[in-house]
């Protein structure tokens, strides 16, 4: 298996960087293909626990690790996280930086704080790292790239014509501080010497390892329901984090990726606003939440909890042509006696369906229907019991899918393969 895409089959946080970690032991490049610092993989190896938002999560085991041209960079988080990791050993000389990933400027993220700030009780909820500002600039082709930087006289021009606008924005509209070019210029004038290390032909070396035969994995962030085009819009990311989005993220065309394996959580979680179906009552939602320390890796926020959906994750399948699952954190579930799985939406109109509807307005508005299944009340260990096999051979004959991986702890070594 060459080539693999992983991808959140949710609306994040499923745990891809622990799979991401596990499938990167057999792989030879790990590449980023979307996204930016809004993204957070914990990885626990040993005991040691990594916290990584812009970086591919195979840095921690020493894979070549590329952020491709979809992704957006913010040079401070990067520099910093390079920093860090090798303030703790771990070798950054791997790490490989498309020239054409676009920046995230400070405005971007002012502009972001800003703009969530405004909308109020409208907001997206997002991460306010930059993120939909950044990749906004990128389509108005006003944005400034990575080898931008590298020439001083370019960056300059760049931020001038970007500040003339932007400046205009956030004091008239936003009423916030305008950025002065002198300061800007320099402080990113002065990332050159930090990025120009790691820049290089991503496109160029993702397909030659493909040609040598070597095996590679492009790292989803976000995931499937946060995506521009097909997920629940507004209420998205401002990329596209399904499969396909490795392709044209990477710069490979869409017949190199071989495996695409979704990562889903055997509950789901939400973070930020928009509809959400499944979503468990209180006072057990916050049993879920403590259970799986339901908690943002960036933000530090809440996350939403709510039962197993198997029409959203039928929708990923279908999105993504997803070709395995792996079921992460089905531990959190050992303490429950039954388990409520959302099997069908009652939309507004009467109709029941299995498919996520197209509409927002039938989205918004539908109910869950549960099927429950028993639980297992006992922790999980090298086998799992009964109860627990059915609930993943549920999930399987539902989708038509094979769970070949199921998490049943925190640590590297808790996952068990099926196949
Ligand atoms: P943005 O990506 O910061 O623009 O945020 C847009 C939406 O995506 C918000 O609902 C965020 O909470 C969500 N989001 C962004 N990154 C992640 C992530 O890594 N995990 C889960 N949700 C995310």
């Amino acid at each position: 298996m060459p080539s693999t895409v992983i991808v959140g089959a949710q609306w994040g946080d499923e745990g891809k960087g622990k799979i991401v970690d596990l499938l990167a032991q057999e792989s030879d490049v790990v590449c980023r293909y979307q996204g930016g610092p809004n993204a957070g993989h914990t990885i626990i190896v040993g005991g040691e626990t990594y916290k990584i938002r812009q970086t591919p999560s195979g840095v921690i085991s020493g894979k070549t690790s590329v952020i491709g041209a979809g992704c957006v960079v913010d040079p401070q988080v990067f520099v910093t996280e390079i920093d860090e990791l090798a303030s703790r050993g771990i070798d950054t000389s791997i790490v490989v930086l498309s020239g054409n990933a676009h920046l995230i400027m400070p405005w971007h993220v002012a502009i972001d704080q800003a703009s969530e700030r405004r909308l109020g009780k409208l907001q997206i909820g997002t991460t306010r790292r930059g993120i939909g500002p950044a990749y906004a600039d990128k389509a108005s082709r006003i944005g400034i790239r990575v080898q931008d930087v590298l020439d001083p006289k370019i960056l300059r021009q760049k931020i001038e014509v970007a500040l003339a606008e932007k400046n205009v924005w956030l004091e008239r509209v936003y009423e916030v501080e305008p950025f002065g070019l002198e300061e800007i210029w320099s402080q990113y004038a002065a990332y050159a010497e930090r990025l120009a290390p790691f820049v290089g032909d991503t496109s160029l070396l993702v397909d030659q390892a493909l040609r040598e035969g070597k095996n590679v994995l492009f790292e989803g962030a976000q995931a499937t329901l946060l995506d521009l085009d097909h997920g629940t819009y507004p209420f998205v990311t401002s990329s596209n984090p399904i499969a396909s989005g490795a392709a044209t993220g990477i710069g490979i065309g869409p017949n190199r990726i071989d495996r695409v394996t979704g990562v889903a959580k055997a509950y789901v979680t939400r973070v930020g606003e928009g509809p959400f179906p499944s979503e468990i009552p209180s006072p057990l939602q916050e049993r879920v939440r403590e259970l799986g320390g339901e908690f943002g890796t960036v933000t530090g926020r809440e996350r939403r909890c709510g039962w197993l959906d198997l029409v959203a994750l039928r929708y990923a399948v279908r999105l993504n042509g997803i070709t395995s699952l792996a079921l992460t954190k089905l531990d959190v579930l050992s303490a429950f006696a039954v388990i409520p799985v959302c099997v069908r939406y009652s939309l507004p109109d009467g109709r029941e369906t299995e498919h996520f509807p197209a509409h927002q307005s039938d989205f918004h508005h539908c109910r869950p229907i549960f099927e429950t299944l028993t639980g297992w009340e006992e922790p999980l260990g090298a086998q799992l019991p009964a109860a627990a096999r059915a609930y993943v051979e549920f999930v399987e004959d539902e989708l038509d899918v094979p769970v070949e991986l199921v998490g049943t702890g925190a640590d590297r070594a808790a996952v068990l393969a099926r196949s």
